[in-house]
């Protein structure tokens, strides 16, 4: 089917819609390639003009979940198990160990977990220290066909590209063109569907040691990734850490956190321990 056309005004209130609901941003150029994609939906929705798929979207009863919909056939679920594996590995010597032998049970938070690979990851390195039980996991993402693939530990091949030696046949195992990690792994994890932009959802989480958000800011625009970061440090106990991607940084924020620079790797500590 031929896509629908979208003008520049119906482009500007449908990605206002958008970035309101799950904070990702469009640029003008974007507008070919959303519109192949929201006329699908539109079209598949019964709809042959977008303006009329953009009041629905907003005004309609229906319109709430099918606008969820939307946004989860939008997002980049690019991850992989190992990926950006040091500053993990940091966090579990440096930040994770010391408190499990100081008697506590520190809470790790990975904020924009998609398919779960990097919580995943996480628990494997805490499983080779035997220290898997000592630490609390929670995953979240927006998106829940995601999170559903991260529940039944469905893992494309492609997420094993970077695996270290002795972790395939430990910790996971390839499956009818599937990798599947160990069952113990997935079900020390808990998994949540959280928008990080619903600072009121975030607030009801707690305060965790470690939090890691990692790869998904660059899909916001500043004043919104500025506004998550504000809702993560609130979240994160005294003296915990914020670990963003290797290649971002919150310097431009102008965060409450302070850089830190531990075995190569970046952390933004909390001030207070
Ligand atoms: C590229 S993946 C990064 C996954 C992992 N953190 C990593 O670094 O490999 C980005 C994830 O951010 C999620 N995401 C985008 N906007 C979000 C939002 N508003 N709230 C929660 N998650 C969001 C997407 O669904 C996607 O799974």
């Amino acid at each position: 089917m031929p896509s629908l056309p979208m003008s520049p005004q119906v482009f500007a209130i449908l990605t206002a819609l958008i970035e309101q609901r799950a904070g990702l941003h469009y640029a003008a150029e974007d507008r070919e390639l959303l519109s192949d994609k929201v006329s699908d939906r539109a079209q598949e929705a019964g709809f042959d003009s977008l303006l009329d798929y953009y009041y629905f979207l907003r005004y309609d009863p229906a319109g709430s979940a099918a606008l969820d919909s939307l946004v989860d056939s939008l997002l980049v679920h690019e991850t992989y198990f190992f990926r950006e594996a040091q500053p993990l590995s940091v966090l579990v010597e440096d930040v994770l160990l010391p408190r499990v032998r100081a008697g506590q049970k520190p809470r790790v938070w990975c904020a924009a977990c998609s398919t779960g690979e990097e919580p995943l990851t996480l628990a494997m390195m805490l499983a080779d220290r035997g220290v898997l039980s000592g630490v609390e996991l929670l995953a979240s993402d927006l998106s829940t066909r995601a999170l559903e693939r991260a529940r039944t530990g469905e893992h494309n091949l492609r997420s094993m590209r970077a695996l270290p030696p002795g972790v395939e046949g430990r910790w996971l195992e390839q499956v009818d063109g599937r990798a599947r990690p160990k069952q113990e792994l997935v079900d020390a994890v808990e998994w949540r569907r959280i928008n990080l932009v619903d600072e009121g959802a975030v607030a009801k989480l707690g305060q965790f040691d470690a939090i890691l958000c990692r790869n998904v800011l660059i899909y916001f625009q500043d004043e919104t990734a500025r506004r998550v970061v504000a809702s993560l440090t609130q979240a994160l106990k005294p003296g915990g850490q914020l670990v963003v991607g290797t290649s971002e940084s919150l310097l431009r924020f102008g965060t409450a956190l302070s850089c830190e620079e531990r075995r190569g790797v970046f952390f933004y500590g909390k001030a207070g321990a």
